[in-house]
């Protein structure tokens, strides 16, 4: 059985204390709340990673991740952070290929790739991001967008390291906008990737593989993406903010 997760992507937002205490609501909510065997991370901006790490401490549901890393071990590039300092302060994943990334920094699938690399070298696991944007959807070329993202993205991986990698489905038209997919929409993308990844690799790792839904995912439409069949959990931006939110779309698996 694949793992279910939900995963909380705060951004930049949140400063350092605003950060400790939505986390500390967030562990109480759960252990109190949610009754399910789903798993939660939140991925906090860096500066933040260390704190929360220790707040989490025998919470054996709810792990820490960053929300980029450099796609070299170390060096002179001034103002980055390696995957082996986010693996130093606890951390476990790391949310690779965000569209915001892709599009205000320019990152490409050939980046992401080698960011895929370094992440899995230092012992993360990778959330890797794709999705297509509103134009590509309506030019109808949107699985084509999704499997170059896949193939350039993450293909080159062979199946043991494939299979520590989480893949986040968020349409860019769906981030930020109020606009979700419908969770037909979500599904008939998911069910895509699997087939993708079972052609690349197996039936077995496609099965095993966990996929999050990403875009305006809040506690009314929670339950009903993931209800769906190829729909393992969500990656949440604005909700996650909000302790009270953030807990009601983990409780959605309940
Ligand atoms: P929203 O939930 O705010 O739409 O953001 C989704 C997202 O980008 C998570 O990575």
């Amino acid at each position: 059985m694949r793992k279910k997760i939900v995963a909380g992507n705060w951004k930049m937002n949140l400063d350092y204390n605003e950060g400790l205490s939505v986390f500390s609501e967030v562990i109480n909510m759960i252990n109190d709340e949610a009754t399910g065997t789903q798993e939660v991370v939140v991925c906090s901006p860096f500066i933040h990673i260390h704190s929360l790490v220790q707040l989490a401490k025998g919470q054996n549901r709810i792990s820490l991740g960053a929300q980029n890393a450099h796609q070299a071990e170390s060096g002179a590039y001034t103002g980055e952070i390696s995957a082996k300092m986010i693996k130093s302060v606890g951390a476990q994943y790391v949310i690779l290929g965000h569209s915001e990334r892709r599009q205000y920094f320019g990152e490409t699938n050939e980046l992401l790739a080698k960011k895929t690399d370094t992440v899995l070298a230092d012992d993360l696991k990778p959330i890797f991001c794709i999705g297509e944007t509103l134009q590509e959807r309506e030019a109808n070329t949107h699985f084509d967008v999704i499997k170059s993202q896949l193939v350039e993205g993450i293909f080159h991986l062979d199946a043991e390291h494939f299979s520590k990698l989480v893949i986040a489905y968020e349409p860019v038209w769906a981030i930020g906008t109020g606009v979700t997919a419908t969770a037909d929409q979500a599904q008939e993308i998911h069910a895509f990737i699997r087939k993708e990844i079972a052609a690349k690799y197996s039936q077995q790792v496609a099965d095993a593989t966990t996929i999050l839904y990403g875009g305006s995912c809040n506690p009314k439409n929670a339950a009903e993406l993931f209800a769906q069949a190829d729909i393992d959990g969500g990656l949440i931006g604005g909700a996650s903010l909000k302790s009270r939110d953030f807990t009601d779309i983990v409780k959605a698996f309940n």
